[in-house]
């Protein structure tokens, strides 16, 4: 499920994920944490994860992973979105989860330095255009009654426009 680039554990932030964590009481794999996210920094003081629980946690991710195998032919940048078509995209159909700056709200913040870094193009277009699976992220390639059909330019365009937060590298 990882694509280079891709945040080793994107999911953390799940409802499934959380629940997961109290029912098994292990502690959870990130070690740094992101700002922005209501996951706190984890494993300062037990030193993380025993190898049993490393293999929960990564037989947990891979089926939540589900489809994302392939591996990916771009480079980490290459969506070439038209920034300005984006933030009105952006305004209408993310800002509501993702606050209107990116600060985040029920969805974790993306003008965050360390999702910037970590993410590449394709870590961005893929989660749009597919969504996350028991979480409220939508799939834009579909359209639903609650999120209208996003075309593939026009994921492109929300990309560059949430690349904007991205700063200078
Ligand atoms: C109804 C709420 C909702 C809407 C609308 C929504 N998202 Fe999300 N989004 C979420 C949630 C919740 C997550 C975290 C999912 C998880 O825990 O894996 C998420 C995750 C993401 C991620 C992955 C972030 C990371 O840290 O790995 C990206 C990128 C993203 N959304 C972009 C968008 C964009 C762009 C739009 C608009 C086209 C959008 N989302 C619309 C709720 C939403």
């Amino acid at each position: 499920m990882r694509y280079s680039g891709m945040p080793a554990f994107p999911a953390v932030a799940s409802r499934d994920f959380l629940a997961w964590r109290r029912t098994r009481s292990s502690k959870p794999p990130c070690a740094r944490g992101r700002p922005g996210r209501r996951m706190p920094a984890w494993g300062e003081k037990d030193g993380g994860l025993r190898p049993e629980e490393v293999r929960a946690v990564s037989a947990y991710l891979r089926e939540l992973g589900g489809t994302m195998q392939e591996p990916d032919p771009h480079p980490p940048r290459w969506v070439a979105g038209d920034p300005s078509r984006g933030a009105p995209l952006y305004a209408a159909n993310c800002a509501t989860c993702h606050g209107p700056n990116g600060e985040g709200a029920e969805g974790p913040a993306l003008a965050n330095p360390v999702l910037q870094r970590a993410a590449t193009d394709t870590y961005l277009v893929e989660t749009i255009g597919r969504g996350r699976a028991r979480t409220s992220m939508p799939p834009f390639r579909a359209g639903s009654t609650t999120h209208r059909q996003l075309s593939e330019d026009e994921i492109h365009d929300v990309v560059a426009f949430v690349r904007q937060w991205e700063g200078p590298r």
